[in-house]
């Protein structure tokens, strides 16, 4: 049996983790959860944000599941996504995006993985704010280890997955320094994958291309603060938050994750849709090589998406979260 680490988050977080629990043990997938919560919950219960069992959870397993953890906007605690992220050297977010059969969008043939850089750039968290001039800095701060990493990890992937093409999404015209440092990287790194089709565009033009010919993209590598963005423009484009995966690697440990927030408005109702931590929890089973427990996982899901009544309000469907859960089970 192998361990995970389960941290099921605040808000729809634990009815969603309800819902992959119940049909990863329908599945008879050979893991076993370590439950072990982060944020205000844990905070209240044992003054701790990042309790140290979780740490120890972690360090132990290396690797996750997550669900979504509510971050106060402005004053209040760092968000804890963001402190794993950096605590662990999870510098991989990736991010998959690609068309379902059942959920209606705008495009068809969307086939696209973003590799986002998920620990330094405008996240690095170097900021000062001068109380008396009101003038606040945020730096962007990009290293060449940091850059040769992400970029790594997109051509990697690339060459295993048999995937033709990388483009690198930066600003380089206008960002000198942090925006040519990881072009730079990035067509040195090329040149070690000539069998990959390798190019790179300017973010503000590969959104507008995103938006009118999504399926012209493969892998995708970028800087944070545009992966952050483009990630979910990209999450958009076959049918939301609600329905694609994530995940944060690094060279040592890797935490899976729903990409969508708490959902307040929804929570504690039973009518979340699990579908984008069940995903995240399939990606997983990839991580682990267990991948007849992940395909059979993901037919039943595919299975269970056509039929649109037999899924949650979001997708058009009356069923609850785990009546959907149930559905999937039923299709095993
Ligand atoms: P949100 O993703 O929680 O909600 C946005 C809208 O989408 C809401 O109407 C919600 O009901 C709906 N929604 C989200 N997930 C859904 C699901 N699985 N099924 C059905 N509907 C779903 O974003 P919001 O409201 O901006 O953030 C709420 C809290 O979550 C904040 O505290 C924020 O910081 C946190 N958050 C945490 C993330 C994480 O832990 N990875 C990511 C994004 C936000
Ligand atoms: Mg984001």
């Amino acid at each position: 049996m192998i361990q995970v680490t389960l941290i099921p988050g605040d808000g729809i977080g634990p009815e969603i983790t309800e819902a992959v629990k119940a049909i990863f043990s329908a599945a008879n997938v050979p893991l076993t959860w370590e439950e072990e919560n982060a944020g205000q919950t844990t905070f209240d219960a044992v003054g701790e944000l990042i309790p140290s069992t979780l740490i120890a959870s972690l360090k132990k397993n290396k690797v996750a599941l997550k669900g979504p953890i509510t971050t106060p906007v402005g004053k209040g605690f760092k968000s804890i996504n963001v402190q794993l992220r950096q605590m662990f050297d999870l510098y991989s977010n990736v991010r998959p995006a690609k068309t379902t059969k059942g959920i209606e969008t705008r495009f068809e043939n969307v086939n696209s993985v973003l590799f986002r850089e998920n620990t330094e750039g405008l996240y690095s968290g170097l900021e000062i704010f001068d109380e008396r001039l009101q003038i606040a800095d945020s730096i962007s701060r990009v290293t060449r280890v940091g850059c040769e990493k992400i970029v790594r990890a997109a051509f990697e992937f690339a060459s295993k997955q048999g995937r033709q093409r990388v483009t690198a999404v930066h600003k380089a015209n206008i960002l000198k320094q942090a925006g040519a440092l990881f072009l730079n990287v990035f067509r040195e790194i090329a040149k070690e994958y000539p069998s990959i089709q390798a190019d790179d565009i300017i973010i503000d033009n590969m959104c507008m291309q995103l938006v009118v010919k999504p399926e012209k993209f493969d892998v995708i590598v970028t800087t944070n603060l545009f992966g952050d963005i483009l990630s979910d423009l990209c999450a958009g484009l076959v049918g939301g938050l609600g329905v694609v995966a994530g995940a944060n690697i690094g060279d040592n440990m890797a935490i899976f994750e729903a990409v969508h927030g708490s959902a307040p408005d929804i929570a504690g109702k039973g009518i979340a849709n699990p579908t984008a931590l069940l995903r995240s929890a399939i990606m997983m089973l990839h991580h682990l090589d267990l991948k007849a427990e992940a395909d059979r996982i993901e037919a039943a899901l595919e299975a269970t998406l056509v039929n649109k009544e037999e899924c949650t309000g979001d997708l058009g469907g009356k069923a609850s979260t785990m009546e959907f859960a149930q559905n999937i089970i039923a299709k095993l």
